[in-house]
């Protein structure tokens, strides 16, 4: 079970936060029509540390991550960047406020090289593009986070998954962010892959930045986050310290139930579940 100190459920406390509040989120809600996305969530993002936003499908972890990207403006709550209440009318805005979204498609150009897509809109000099300035700062950004590309005058297109991720990631850490949000960037990737991806997460956070991943995998989320955050049916559904919680609680979260199906195969094979893999919750 979890205690007080190292969950919040409806019933117990949230942990406390391990250092400096990057992005804070209360009383969030947003409607499409009669479809309640999200009902009054809270959420708070420390700079240094990952969070996971874990939930099943339709939990409102992707209309959370657009509200903050300035592509669906609330309906009622407050956001909060360092402090100051904000509100993220439009994309540029959320940029401008320091915080990046790579979302699930990556939206890169696949006939560009690597150089091309990372200063795709946002070309150096507005005249004439500054070709070497953009090659060096892309080998820096890419050192940066210590990512294996052999060349960045290779076409995306014959990238693999992982490196792509590379790619979008480091594209928006151009405007020198101060929080990333990543929906599902290691869904589509094989096991290596991942872990290169899951690499690139750690060197975030060692570069001070409050990161937010979204994930399905309970893997991937015990591997490298510090605090799990459950949405479930557009609410708070619990918020966790990853040392002091099991998968089977976090999944118990997600599913709203104490003992079914779900949590009973997440207790046998506590480590590697993927909560919303048909074959989990078919057979
Ligand atoms: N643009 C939209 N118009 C209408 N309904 C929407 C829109 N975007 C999201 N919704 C609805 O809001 C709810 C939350 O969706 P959201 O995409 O945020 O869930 P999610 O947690 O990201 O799910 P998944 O894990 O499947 O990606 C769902 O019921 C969805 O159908
Ligand atoms: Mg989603």
């Amino acid at each position: 079970m979890t205690t007080g100190t190292s969950s919040s459920t409806p019933m117990n406390p949230p942990p406390a936060l391990p250092g400096k509040v990057a992005l804070r989120m209360r009383g969030i809600s947003k409607s499409f029509g009669s479809v309640k996305a999200l009902t009054d969530v809270d959420l708070d993002l420390v700079e240094g540390e990952v969070v996971a936003l874990v939930g099943d499908n339709g939990a409102g972890k992707s209309t959370l991550v657009k509200i903050l990207a300035g592509v669906h403006p609330q309906d009622a709550g407050e956001i909060e960047l360092d402090g100051h209440i904000v509100s993220i009318p439009d994309p540029r805005t959320s940029i401008a406020l320091g915080i990046a979204t790579v979302f699930q498609d990556l939206a890169l150009c696949e006939n560009l090289d690597v150089v091309g897509n990372l200063f795709l809109g946002r070309e150096m000099s507005p005249r004439r593009l500054d070709e070497i300035s953009m090659e060096v700062r892309s080998w820096e950004l890419l050192k940066q986070l210590s990512a294996r590309l052999p060349t960045v005058r290779i076409p995306v297109s014959s990238l693999s998954g992982g490196q792509r991720q590379t790619v979008a990631i480091a594209r928006s850490l151009l405007g020198q962010p101060k929080v990333i949000l990543l929906d599902e960037p290691t869904a589509a990737l094989g096991v290596a892959q991942t872990a290169e991806v899951l690499d690139l997460i750690e060197r975030l956070r060692e570069n001070g930045l409050a990161v937010m991943m979204i994930s399905h995998n309970m893997e991937d989320v015990t591997a490298v986050a510090d605090r799990v955050v459950v949405l479930r049916l557009g609410r708070n559904n619990g918020v966790f310290d990853i040392n002091d919680v099991s998968s089977h609680d976090v999944v118990a979260a997600i599913t709203g139930a104490s003992d079914n199906e779900v949590t009973r195969r997440a207790g046998r094979h506590s480590r590697n579940l993927s909560v919303d893999s048909e074959e989990e919750l078919d057979s």
